[in-house]
């Protein structure tokens, strides 16, 4: 018989729910497996101690002929443009994956990694011919002073250009948590190109209490809970390209426990 195979993200949240002392009836129906699942996989926690969450279980079948290396370049190509196809990902490393089948490659995308094919709902970036559009209107008028706007012309502000632009970070696409320390090694979050509430007179009126609201939101979180990357995962902090105007997140496997 072969076994039911459940995510880290499902175990961790039985091995959650079973040290808030939720019942192993009701940890099945919250994260919809059978009660024997939960119990296998709360047995294997408890063997390994200190309520740690399970490996996956040993895979039937042959030799598993990617590694998690090779999983990870997978995933980061279809994060990095997410309608790669799976001939395309193979043709971007032909030696790491020479072994590897496209049958394959959609597998680790599909069951390992969850993720699924499916088709944009919108197209997802500008077109060639519509940025050179925008980009002859900004060289038209950028001469022009406030003045000669005529009154009810839309202005936007691209908050995702701003933040992502070399013109005011170093690396802006790197992990840099010290780029907010100023010259006294205090935390400030006043700098010039950051600008997540926009700026000029229609900038969010809700600003302040958004600030306090996060501060409040963030630290309550962060006091009651750990957050840590499941084993052999990396977190991606690439910009999803599809993202014109916001920076949506993508979705990944995180674990959350109980902070003692
Ligand atoms: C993290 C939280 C928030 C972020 C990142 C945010 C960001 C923004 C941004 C980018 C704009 C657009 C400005 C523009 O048109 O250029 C905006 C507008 C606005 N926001 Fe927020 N906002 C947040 C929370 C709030 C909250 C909590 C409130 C109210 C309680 C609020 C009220 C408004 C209002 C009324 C506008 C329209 C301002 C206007 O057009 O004059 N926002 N916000």
């Amino acid at each position: 018989m072969v076994g039911i195979t459940t995510n880290v993200g499902e175990r961790a949240r039985v091995v959650a729910l079973r040290e808030e002392g939720v019942e192993i009836n009701e940890i099945a129906a919250r994260v919809g497996r059978g009660r024997a699942t939960v119990i296998r996989i709360l047995g294997a926690s408890r063997r390994l101690g200190d309520n740690q969450v399970p490996p996956p279980k040993p895979r039937l079948g042959g030799k598993k002929n990617t590694s998690k290396m090779t999983d990870t370049l997978i995933r980061r190509s279809v994060i990095k443009n997410p309608f790669v196809t799976s001939i395309e990902i193979k043709k971007e490393y032909p030696e790491l994956l020479k072994d590897v089948s496209e049958r394959t490659v959609r597998h680790r995308l599909h069951h390992d990694l969850n993720l699924r094919a499916h088709r944009a709902a919108r197209k997802p970036t500008l077109t060639k011919a519509m940025k050179r559009k925008r980009l002859e209107f900004c060289a038209r008028y950028k001469e022009w002073t406030p003045d000669q706007w005529k009154k009810g012309t839309m202005v936007g502000c691209s908050i995702v250009s701003v933040h992502n632009s070399c013109r005011y970070w170093d690396k802006p696409d790197h992990f840099q948590p010290e780029r907010w320390l100023d010259e006294n090694n205090k935390f400030t979050s006043k700098k010039e190109g950051f600008i997540p509430f926009s700026i000029g007179k229609r900038q969010c009126a809700g600003e302040s209490l958004a600030r306090m609201e996060l501060l409040i939101f963030t630290t309550a979180l962060f006091q009651s809970l750990n957050f840590s990357i499941p084993p052999g995962n990396t977190l991606s902090l690439e910009v999803n390209p599809g993202d014109a105007f916001f920076s949506l997140p993508i979705r990944q496997d995180l674990i959350v426990t109980i902070r003692k």
